[in-house]
């Protein structure tokens, strides 16, 4: 029998849960016609609430409704802190339906938990029934604070096939990354009259896991985790980006006119920078990436800047391919010509890009470019051999047919901060491949003020932005002429006139030493950095001591050093029998303060 809509009300009403919900009492002698609207009237969710547009002070909390509401809420506090809630009622989404909340004044490094709720514009409609489920999220930590390890992920193209897409949204569910980018083509059509809800059905939903997390109250909670994209040509469709704009809250750092199109962020100490080149498929509509172009100019702003320079790792992600084998698009030939130059004279490590569906990676001049479009979208046919013609390609997932689903995977990155390692692995979403592709990078220890000394004909100088270069090179640890306290110049031949308070020096004073003393001609330069080492006595004979021209660089700060054959330990900058070793070996040293280095291989002179 079925019920009447009297009673299923009236034992809802009954519910303990359900008067936290925001119900209204029901008022006696109410007729059955106001019942049924009542009924009818709970304004439900569509798109569960996200974090978007995440900084160390500010998210952005962004949801759908199923109704038109006019009263969008979100309550917060500090994660676990049983404290009173906040509250955000400013809603700055234009559509009716889409709810984004920014909150500000929140402290870095902090997960905080929320609910939301909305109110539908229709009178007599209730309130979504989301109070009682808190979510999390985590604030990005402050540059100058990093935490000591953390991971971020990359993956893209993840239209079409929902199930494809949710498989790879839940493995990158499990990595709990800190935040995760995404290189374009989210949905099929994301744009056009009939197309809004490929954005729930095909990019929101599939990725629950991932960009909702799991609420706090549960054992498993785990924060959401903010996705950030770039545009894709699929994004576009010929008709502007109004879906992509509505339902994505992005840094807005570019250049006026071309807000959140491309933009920076920094987590940690990575600095990541989005950039938009979907006017390969698109001119008219999309900004132009061509020298000259507000954003090419804006991109080079970028490379340019202290943040970019301060940080360890420069990543770089779009949608077209700077390389690529693939049979379903061609490389770009405009990311080729116009953005690589830039990568290479400014140091970035790691390039992502999509539209090609397949697993790909390059290595070009000392810079990898990931080709990560394995999120959803048909797989393309792909060679899996490796190339040994530049750009070399070290690693492809294969493909045999289009419509496959062997090429869904992500790239995972683990950061370690301290160590200044990059960890990279990338694995297919079906194990039963057995495929993966796994490399790391290292960057020398960082100089944080202290003696900096030279061995050879050196010529000391600085760039415009006043890091330090040994004959016209900057030193790959990024030293800022203004950490130099002391300078000890032990070649001969050895040019200071760079060496200014004007180019930065202005610690110096009088802690220059020109030392050399006889004409040896040292080839090379040799550069030590050292902290805390200005009572150590440098040895008179140190240049000569040294063979340059089997030393390409050394860098290191109080390091100690051990010979495996007398397990002698000595001060590096004291000129040890283990830093002699080490520098006829070629070996390049790069250790953190005070530390020992057992991953030092010193080899004995002569060894192989
Ligand atoms: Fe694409």
């Amino acid at each position: 029998m079925i019920e009447s809509l009297r009673d299923r009300f009236s034992r809802r009403r009954s519910t303990p849960a359900k008067r936290k919900l925001g119900f209204r009492p029901l008022r006696a002698g109410v007729e059955p016609l106001e019942e049924r609207r009542l009924l009818a009237a709970a304004t439900t969710i569509s798109i569960k609430p996200c974090v978007q547009e995440v900084t160390p002070a500010a998210a952005v909390i962004l949801w759908e409704t199923g109704q038109d509401c006019s009263d969008n809420q979100v309550y917060y506090r500090v994660a676990g802190s049983g404290g009173a809630f906040n509250s955000v009622t400013t809603d700055r989404n234009a559509d009716t339906k889409i709810a984004e909340m920014q909150i500000t004044g929140l402290s870095a490094d902090t997960e905080y938990e929320f609910r939301v709720r909305s109110k539908a514009a229709k009178r007599n409609n209730g309130y979504s029934p989301s109070s009682t489920d808190c979510w999390s999220f985590k604030t990005f930590p402050n540059p100058a604070s990093p935490p000591s390890q953390f991971t971020f992920v990359a993956y893209g193209d993840t239209r079409t096939n929902p199930t494809w897409h949710q498989g790879v949204a839940d493995d990158i569910a499990a990595q709990n990354a800190a935040y995760v980018i995404h290189v374009g083509d989210a949905p099929e059509t994301g744009e056009g009259t009939g197309y809004r809800s490929q954005w729930k059905s095909m990019y929101f939903d599939p990725a629950t896991n991932l960009l909702n997390g799991v609420v706090y109250s549960q054992p498993t909670h785990r924060p959401a985790v903010p996705v950030i994209p770039v545009q894709g040509n699929h994004e576009y469709a010929g008709t502007g980006t109004h879906w992509y704009s509505s339902y994505m809250s992005l840094p807005n750092n570019g250049v006026s006119g071309d807000a959140e199109k491309y933009f920076s962020f920094t987590y940690g100490n990575v600095f990541n920078i989005g950039l938009n080149t979907v006017a390969d498929d698109y001119p008219s509509e999309a900004p132009s990436y061509a020298p000259g172009s507000n954003q090419y100019n804006w991109l080079v702003s970028q490379l340019q800047s202290t943040a970019f320079q301060d940080a360890t790792w420069h990543v770089v992600y779009m949608h077209h391919p700077a390389y690529t084998w693939c049979q379903g698009h061609s490389e770009s030939v405009n990311v080729q010509n116009y953005l690589v130059p830039l990568f290479e004279q400014y140091g970035v490590d790691l390039v992502y890009y999509g539209h090609c569906h397949v697993y790909e990676r390059y290595v070009n001049n000392g810079i990898q470019y990931v080709l990560s479009g394995g999120g959803g979208a048909p797989g393309h046919y792909d060679r899996t051999d490796q190339d040994t013609t530049p750009p070399v390609r070290v690693s492809g997932l294969f493909c045999d047919a289009t419509d496959t689903d062997k090429h869904l995977q992500s790239s995972i990155m683990d950061v370690d901060v301290p160590n200044r390692t990059l960890n990279y692995e990338c694995y297919a979403h079906d194990r039963s491949l057995g495929f993966t592709d796994t490399f790391m990078l290292t960057k020398p220890a960082l100089f944080s003020g202290g003696v900096l000394s030279v061995y050879g004909d050196a010529t000391v100088s600085a760039t415009p932005e006043g890091f330090v270069t040994v004959n016209g090179k900057t030193l790959s640890g990024l030293v800022r002429a203004s950490q130099v306290t002391q300078l000890r110049a032990f070649g001969p031949g050895a040019d200071l006139s760079g060496v200014t308070a004007a180019n930065g020096f202005a610690k110096l004073g009088r802690n220059v030493q020109l030392l050399g003393s006889d004409s040896e001609d040292l080839g090379s330069a040799v550069v030590l950095l050292g902290v805390n080492v200005a009572s150590a006595a440098e040895p008179a004979a140190a240049p000569k001591l040294i063979d340059a021209a089997s030393v390409d660089q050394v860098m290191a700060r109080e390091v100690k050093v051990s010979t495996p054959a007398a397990s002698q330990t000595g001060s590096l900058l004291g000129g040890s029998a283990g830093f002699r070793a080490a520098a006829r070996a070629k070996d390049a040293l790069f250790a953190d303060a005070g530390e020992e280095l057992p991953t030092l291989r010193l080899r004995r002179p002569g060894a192989r």
